[in-house]
C-alpha cells in the first residue's frame, strides 16, 4: 500500500426529511445566496422545502446555473455575491450546481484579475467563501470532495479546479429527493459513480486490500441497485444505496494508498467541451477502449474485477480481463448509455486529434497511473471510440 494523508472534513446529514437541517449548520448571521439549476426543484417540492428552512435567515437566490456549469452564467452570480455581501453559499442540485458554487466560493476571495485563471492556471483553492449543498442528484460525489468543473462555452472548454478550501462544510443527502430524476439522468448518475471507482481501481495491484475491497463493494452495489432504481426511483431502498454508493464514490477515500488514473475523465471531459455530450456519457464512450489499449497495464486489475464483480471465473488472466471489458461495456447498455461517439453525432472525423492537440499544448503529455499515457496514445483510444 502507498503511504497517504486522508482528511474529509464535510459532514453528511443523511436520511428523509434531512433538509430542515440546514438550520443547523448555517451561522445564524450569515447573509445567504441560494444557488440552484434550470428550476427542477421548484417542481419537485425541493425549493419550498429549503427556503421554508432558510426562513430565519437573510437570503436571496440565484437560480440557472445550467448543466456543465457555464463560467459566463457564474460571472453574473459572482457580482450578485459582491453587490448583496453575501456571506455564506448553499447549492441546492447536482454537480452542475455544486460545481458552479464551488467555482464562486474561490472566486469570491481571489485576489487576481480574472477569476479563469484559476481554471486555466491550476490555482489550488486554500480557502474560500464557506458554503453547503443539498445534494438532488446523486452522480459525482462533488457534495463530499474539494473538485469542480467548469465549462466555458466560447473556447468549449472544460476544465477542472480544486484545493481543501472547496469542501462543502455540509452536505445533506436525503434519498427522496431520487424520486423526481429523469430515466436519462438516473442511468447518468449510476455511469458516472461506476467510472468514478473504476477510474481509482483499474491500475495495477499495490497490495491495498481494503481499498480494492471497498471500491468492488461499491461497484457490486450499484449494479445491484441499478435496475431497481431505474424501475422506481421512489423505492427508498434502492434509492439510499444508490445516493450513499455515488457519494462513497468519490470523497477520496477509496483512492487513498493506491494509484489512480484519471484519464477517462480527462479525455471524457472535451467530448462534452466539444459536442455537449453528458459527462457520463463521455466516460461510457471513452472507457473501454481505454481499458482495451491499455490492456497490458491493466489487466491484472481487471481480471480480478471480472472475477468479484461479474463473477467471471472461466480462463486465463487475459480472458477474464477481456470478458470483464465486455460486461463493462453491456452494463453501460443495459443502463440505456451508447458507448460509441458515432452514437451522439455525425460530425466526429478529427476529434481525436483535436483533442491530442489540446492535451499536448496544456502540456498534459503524461496521463495514467504510469505517467505514461501521451497525447499520441490519447487520439489513438479516441479513435478506437468512434
Ligand atoms: O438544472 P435542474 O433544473 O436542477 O435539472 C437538473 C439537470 O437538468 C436535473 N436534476 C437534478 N436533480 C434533479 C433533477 N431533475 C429532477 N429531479 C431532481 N431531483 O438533472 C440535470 C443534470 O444535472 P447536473 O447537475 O448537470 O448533473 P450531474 O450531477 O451529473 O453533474 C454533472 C456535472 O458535474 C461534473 C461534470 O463534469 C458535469 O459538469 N463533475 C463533477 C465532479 C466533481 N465535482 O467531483 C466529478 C465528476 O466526474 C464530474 O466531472
Ligand atoms: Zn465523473
Amino acid at each position: 500500500m502507498n503511504n497517504f494523508d486522508f482528511k474529509n472534513p464535510t459532514k453528511i446529514i443523511f436520511g428523509k426529511d434531512s433538509i430542515k437541517k440546514i438550520t443547523e449548520e448555517i451561522p445564524d448571521n450569515a447573509k445567504v445566496l441560494l444557488l440552484y439549476g434550470g428550476g427542477s426543484i421548484k417542481k419537485n417540492g425541493i425549493y419550498n422545502k429549503v427556503t421554508a428552512a432558510l426562513n430565519k435567515y437573510e437570503f436571496i437566490e440565484y437560480g440557472g446555473i445550467p448543466a456543465n456549469p457555464e463560467y459566463a452564467v457564474l460571472m453574473e452570480a459572482l457580482k450578485v455575491i459582491k453587490e448583496e455581501k453575501i456571506t455564506y453559499l448553499l447549492a441546492v442540485g447536482g454537480g452542475s450546481v455544486i460545481d458552479g458554487t464551488k467555482f464562486l466560493s474561490s472566486a469570491a476571495l481571489f485576489e487576481g484579475d480574472t477569476p479563469w485563471d484559476i481554471l486555466t492556471k491550476n490555482i489550488r483553492t486554500e480557502k474560500g467563501m464557506p458554503f453547503g449543498t443539498v445534494l438532488t442528484l446523486p452522480a459525482t460525489g462533488s457534495e463530499m470532495n474539494s473538485g469542480a468543473v467548469i465549462t466555458r462555452k466560447e473556447t468549449q472548454e472544460k476544465l477542472a479546479m480544486g484545493g481543501p478550501g472547496l469542501f462543502p462544510e455540509f452536505s445533506i443527502l436525503d434519498p427522496e429527493v431520487i424520486s423526481s430524476i429523469p430515466q436519462r439522468q438516473l442511468a447518468n448518475g449510476l455511469t458516472d459513480a461506476f467510472t468514478h471507482v473504476l477510474e481509482q481501481y483499474m491500475t495495477y495491484p499495490v497490495g491495498a486490500l481494503l481499498q480494492d475491497r471497498f471500491a468492488e463493494g461499491i461497484l457490486q452495489t450499484l449494479v445491484e441497485i441499478a435496475p431497481k432504481i431505474l424501475e422506481d426511483p421512489t423505492d427508498y431502498k434502492a434509492a439510499s444505496n444508490f445516493m450513499w454508493s455515488c457519494t462513497m464514490a468519490l470523497n477520496g477515500l477509496i483512492q487513498k494508498g493506491v494509484p489512480t488514473d484519471w484519464a477517462v475523465h480527462a479525455m471524457g471531459h472535451e467530448l462534452t467541451a466539444l459536442y455537449g455530450i453528458d459527462h457520463a456519457r463521455t466516460l461510457a464512450i471513452i472507457a473501454p477502449s481505454h481499458y482495451k489499449f491499455n490492456f497490458e497495464a491493466k489487466k491484472e486489475k481487471l481480471a480480478q474485477y471480472g472475477e468479484r464483480v461479474w463473477n467471471i471465473t472461466e480462463g486465463s488472466v487475459d480472458d477474464k480481463a477481456t470478458a470483464a471489458i465486455e460486461r463493462t461495456t453491456a452494463f453501460f447498455h443495459e443502463l440505456g448509455i451508447d458507448t460509441k461517439l458515432s452514437d451522439y453525432t455525425k460530425d466526429y472525423e478529427g476529434t481525436a486529434e483535436k483533442i491530442a492537440k489540446r492535451f499536448t499544448d496544456r502540456g498534459w503529455v503524461a496521463l495514467g497511473e504510469h505517467q505514461s499515457l501521451s497525447p499520441d496514445k490519447v487520439e489513438k483510444i479516441v479513435k478506437m471510440a468512434y
